[in-house]
C-alpha cells in the first residue's frame, strides 16, 4: 500500500515515506553514521577525510517528528579504478565510455546510512534519489561513485549504478565493490 504523496523541494513524487531532507554539518550525522556503519568501534571510526571540506556536502533525511532517519555524503573526489584491482565484464564491454571518466572530476558518495528501524520502508532510495537530482547544487554536476558494502550492491544496481569492479576487502569494514552512477551526457 503507498503513503500519500510528497513534496521536496519542490520535487513531487506518488508515494513513498515522509521525509524531509536537508544539508547539514558533519556533526549532525555523525552519531547516526557511527551506529549504522562503525558500531563496535571508537566515535572518531565515523569521521571521514574531507568531512569539513568546503566542497563536501552531508545529506540528513528526517521524519515528520524530526528524528534523523538516515544521511549521507558527498565528498568532491575524482573517479579513479585501483589498477590492482581488475574492473567488470559489465564495465568494460557494457560501458566503455565510461572509461573515459576516469580520472575526471567525480563525487564520492559516503556513509550512507538508514537508521536500522527505518530500512526498507523506501528512505535510502528516497535520499539517494534526492542526492542525485541535488547534487550539482550549488556546483557543477558530476557522475557519482562509490565504494559499495557487496549486500548493498543490488540497491545501488536498482538505481542504476554500475559495478566497476569485484569485491575487494576494506580493513576493519568489509567486502565492498565499486560503483559508479553515470549522471552526465557523454
Ligand atoms: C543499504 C541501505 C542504505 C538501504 O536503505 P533502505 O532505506 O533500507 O532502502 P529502501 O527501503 O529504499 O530499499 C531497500 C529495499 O527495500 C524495498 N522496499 C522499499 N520500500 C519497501 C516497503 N515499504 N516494504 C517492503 N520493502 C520495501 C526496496 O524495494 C528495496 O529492495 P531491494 O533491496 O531489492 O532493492 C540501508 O539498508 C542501510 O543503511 N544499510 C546499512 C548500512 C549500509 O550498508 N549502507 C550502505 C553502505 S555502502
Amino acid at each position: 500500500m503507498s503513503t500519500p504523496a510528497y513534496n521536496i523541494d519542490g520535487f513531487y513524487f506518488r508515494s513513498g515515506p515522509n521525509i524531509q531532507i536537508n544539508l547539514v554539518s558533519a556533526k549532525e550525522i555523525l552519531p547516526l553514521r557511527h551506529h549504522v556503519l562503525r558500531p563496535n568501534r571508537p566515535l572518531e571510526s565515523a569521521d571521514f577525510l574531507g568531512d569539513d571540506d568546503p566542497s563536501t556536502s552531508h545529506f540528513a533525511a528526517y521524519d515528520t517528528e524530526g528524528n534523523l532517519v538516515a544521511c549521507a555524503t558527498l565528498l568532491d573526489k575524482p573517479f579513479i579504478i585501483n589498477p590492482d584491482i581488475p574492473t567488470t565484464k559489465d564495465f568494460q564491454e557494457f560501458h566503455p565510455e565510461l572509461l573515459s571518466t576516469i580520472g575526471m572530476r567525480a563525487r564520492q558518495l559516503r556513509g550512507m546510512a538508514v537508521h536500522p528501524d527505518h530500512h526498507k520502508k523506501g528512505i535510502g532510495s528516497l535520499l539517494l534519489n534526492y542526492i542525485e537530482t541535488h547534487q550539482s547544487i550549488p556546483m557543477q554536476t558530476t557522475d557519482l561513485w562509490c565504494n559499495a558494502r557487496t549486500h548493498a550492491a543490488s540497491f545501488y544496481q536498482n538505481h542504476g549504478w554500475i559495478t566497476v569492479t569485484p569485491p575487494f576487502d576494506i580493513p576493519n569494514v568489509g567486502p565492498h565493490v565499486q560503483m559508479y552512477r553515470k549522471i552526465r551526457q557523454y
